[in-house]
């Protein structure tokens, strides 16, 4: 059995001002019109022994998500929630979701943790790497999926790979380091998915980080689970959620684990990390600019331009980003975009 689960949470802040609190990152739609969480989901779904998607994700974006999956859920497949009272990293998502599963499923349950903010354009290559790192999981391997690195990024795990055995799993080195493994070209980028059986995420964090696995056990012990035809959920009980260590899954059990292995995989994987990213999926014209919604240009070379709300007209600009929404305007030079997240960071402080 495998359980597709979408881990949902994060602010997205470096994609501000369509990226918000209350409509972050994975909601962004792109231009076929389907957001990134329904992506998510359409590839979980259409894999093979799914037995229902599981997601985690902040219980005020329960709606929102039950809409989001209601319009792409074609096959009917049985959806469940495990719903956080506030982000506590992926490694109290991970431990919570696998607890569910094993107790629902059984410990050789299988789940596919998948972000529910990445595009995979090749969805065929995907689902080949699925069943390969199926194959790894039953034997009890924790499974990564390696992605050839292009760029000495540092927002990224990185994995030294002999074949389909991790040597090792860095997360998110420093720039010299990160130049380093791109230079040596043993190492792969973590993509941010992870195959594993759910009693094998229960013991290797028993092992690793058992206060995130007791404190989340506390947690399930405590919270409530309803039940309508369409889905079940379970509302996590705040009080002792808060008391799960904040830490990520790569941070807390990928580093540390000896069981991890990566298939290297070509699968199209982007990680939309900022308007720069976001920008290049769309087609540019000739002089390298790409319009959302309606712009007016003239002598404009290699410009990101999105309003739907009204005409932008631009004149003698280059290599910028602009970004309109009903209350906010975001300009932006291409090559500083990671920085949009101190703007999104100084909102958030004024509050
Ligand atoms: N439910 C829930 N709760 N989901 C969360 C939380 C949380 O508190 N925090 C993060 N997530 C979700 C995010 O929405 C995303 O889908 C996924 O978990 C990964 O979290 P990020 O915050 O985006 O992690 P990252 O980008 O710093 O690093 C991870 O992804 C990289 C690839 O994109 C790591 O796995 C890296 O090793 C990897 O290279
Ligand atoms: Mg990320």
């Amino acid at each position: 059995k495998l359980i597709p689960t979408i881990l949902c949470g994060g602010a997205g802040s470096r994609l501000w001002p369509v990226s918000r609190e209350q409509h972050p990152k994975p909601f962004i739609r792109l231009a076929d019109n389907m957001s990134l969480l329904q992506k998510a989901f359409v590839r979980g779904a259409a894999l093979p022994e799914v037995a229902e998607v599981l997601t985690v994700t902040n219980r005020e974006l329960f709606f929102k998500t039950e809409d989001e999956f209601k319009q792409v859920n074609r096959t009917g497949i049985a959806v469940s929630y495990i719903l956080e009272p506030f982000g506590r990293n992926t490694a109290a998502a991970v431990a919570c979701a696998a607890l569910q599963i094993s107790s629902k499923h059984g410990n050789d349950a299988i789940m596919l943790v998948l972000a529910a903010d990445h595009l995979i354009a090749d969805q065929h290559a995907f689902a080949h790497a699925v069943t390969r790192a199926m194959v790894l999981a039953k034997q009890g391997q924790l499974v990564t999926f390696g992605i050839r690195p292009d760029a000495p990024e540092t927002g990224y795990g990185y994995i030294e790979a002999d074949g389909e055995r991790a040597i090792r799993f860095v997360e998110k080195p420093t720039l010299e380091v990160a130049q380093e493994y791109l230079d040596s070209r043993r190492f792969l980028w973590n993509s941010g998915m992870f195959c594993m059986q759910a009693g094998i995420v229960l013991s290797e964090l028993e092992r690793y980080c058992p206060d995130v696995l007791n404190a989340a056990k506390n947690c399930l012990a405590l919270s409530r689970e309803a039940q309508s035809n369409n889905f079940v959920q379970l509302t996590l009980d705040a009080d002792t959620f808060a008391n799960v260590p904040d830490i990520s899954i790569d941070y807390a059990l990928m580093e540390k684990s000896t069981q991890v292995s990566v298939i290297p995989c070509d699968i199209g994987w982007s990680d939309i990390g900022s308007w720069t990213a976001l920008s290049g999926l769309s087609e540019g014209d000739a002089q390298g600019n790409a319009i959302e919604g309606e712009a007016v240009l003239h002598n404009v070379e290699n410009c990101y331009i999105q309003s739907h709300d009204r005409l932008v007209g631009a004149v003698g600009i280059k290599d910028l980003i602009i970004v309109d929404t009903p209350d906010a305007l975001l300009v932006a030079a291409k090559n500083c975009t990671q920085d949009v997240k101190n703007i999104y960071a100084t909102l958030k402080a004024r509050g």
